[in-house]
């Protein structure tokens, strides 16, 4: 069965090629490379032994994406593309809106036209409103407090009506939570453009010197050692979870929403007294001030998707550092 996956050169496409390729799928790659690499397809041969279909197109290109359509015999698509920063989107909220909501909007008229009734849509727990009561389930109110998790929380509204319109449509919306780390081969990971917003990537550059420190935001806020606590989540982990709901979706008609995280909540000095341990090197920090948005605490209720998707997280803390490191070492400019 052909799987689409947009953005599927990305950090969690990739990962999630790899997934699908295991467990017998054909999955075709449309990427505009705007945040990947096109060196990404001979890495994915290389760990799966399949050579991606793969075509540059940019999903808001609704002509060029139509001859994808027309070309294969799609069965289910997998939404990763978009713009994904927050602090960006907070500079450039337009070009935020533009690219999210068009992208969305072409792939579902697409699949409208196609008769493709299958959709996986990658969400985010940015979505859930400031809630100070953990953990976090699906039920919980939503809202955002920037313009990226505001096209994630709008693209969420957008399928829930596309399915409340047409009873053959199958959609999961999955919630992640903080991915991180690489596949163990090391041939895949993530490359931010830059110096990186996230922690783990900017811990594994302190660690191979291109950064001198990393800047601790906040030790003042309500949790065990007053730093941020983040429910952290094997890229691999994630990947799986979208396979799980391929095959979900392919049983289950309507729109449900997934919390894809491990329930478990780490703080930022948990995570750098891990890599520390796990990796042998030492990790320089200073605490500075809190950074504007971030909350105290954030972490996953995964039960939904451990009931329905029959999947839970697999990986702990320790190999997502352990992988995040091998990937950095073998790749220390990243693959863009
Ligand atoms: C984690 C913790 C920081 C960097 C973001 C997006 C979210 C999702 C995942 C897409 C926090 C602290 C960080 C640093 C630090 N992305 N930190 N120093 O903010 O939880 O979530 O990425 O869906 O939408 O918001 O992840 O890795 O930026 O921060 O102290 O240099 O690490 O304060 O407590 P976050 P993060």
């Amino acid at each position: 069965m052909k799987v689409l996956l947009t953005g599927g050169a990305g950090f969690i496409g990739s990962h999630t090629f790899v997934e699908l390729i295991k467990d017998g799928y054909t999955p075709i790659i449309v990427d505009n490379l705007y945040n990947s690499s096109e060196r990404v397809l001979e890495r994915l041969e290389k760990i799966s032994g399949v050579k991606p279909i793969f075509y540059k197109i940019d999903v808001c290109d609704k002509k060029a994406f139509r001859a994808v359509f027309k070309e294969h015999d799609i069965s289910s698509v997998i939404h990763f593309a978009g713009y994904k920063a927050v602090g960006e989107s907070v500079n450039i909220p337009l070009a935020y809106y533009r690219n999210n909501i068009d992208s969305t909007l072409s792939l579902c008229e697409l699949m409208k036209e196609f008769g493709v009734v299958q959709l996986v849509f990658s969400s985010s727990a940015t979505v859930y409103a400031n809630n100070t009561q953990m953990p976090l389930t699906e039920d919980m109110p939503t809202g955002a407090t920037n313009p990226y998790g505001w096209t994630k929380y709008m693209i969420e509204q957008i399928l829930q009506d596309f399915c409340a319109a047409d009873p053959e449509l199958s959609v999961a919306l999955l919630r992640y939570f903080n991915p991180v780390g690489a596949h163990e081969s090391g041939l895949i990971g993530e490359s931010p453009r830059g110096i990186p917003n996230n922690l783990m990537p900017y811990i594994t550059q302190v660690a191979n010197g291109k950064l001198e420190r990393l800047s601790v935001f906040g030790n003042d806020y309500p949790t065990p050692d007053g730093t941020g606590v983040r429910d952290y989540l094997h890229v691999c982990d994630l990947a799986a979870a979208h396979a799980a709901a391929c095959k979900y979706i392919s049983q289950h008609k309507g729109c449900e929403i997934f919390n894809i995280g491990t329930g478990k909540g780490y703080s930022v000095l948990d995570l750098v007294k891990t890599f520390e341990t796990v990796n042998q090197v030492k990790i320089p920090y200073a605490i500075v001030d809190r950074r504007p948005g971030d909350i105290a605490e954030c972490y996953a209720d995964p039960s939904r998707a451990k009931n329905q998707l029959h999947w839970e997280a697999k990986f702990g803390i320790q190999e997502m550092c352990r992988d995040a490191w091998n990937w950095q070492q073998k790749n220390p400019e990243g693959l863009l």
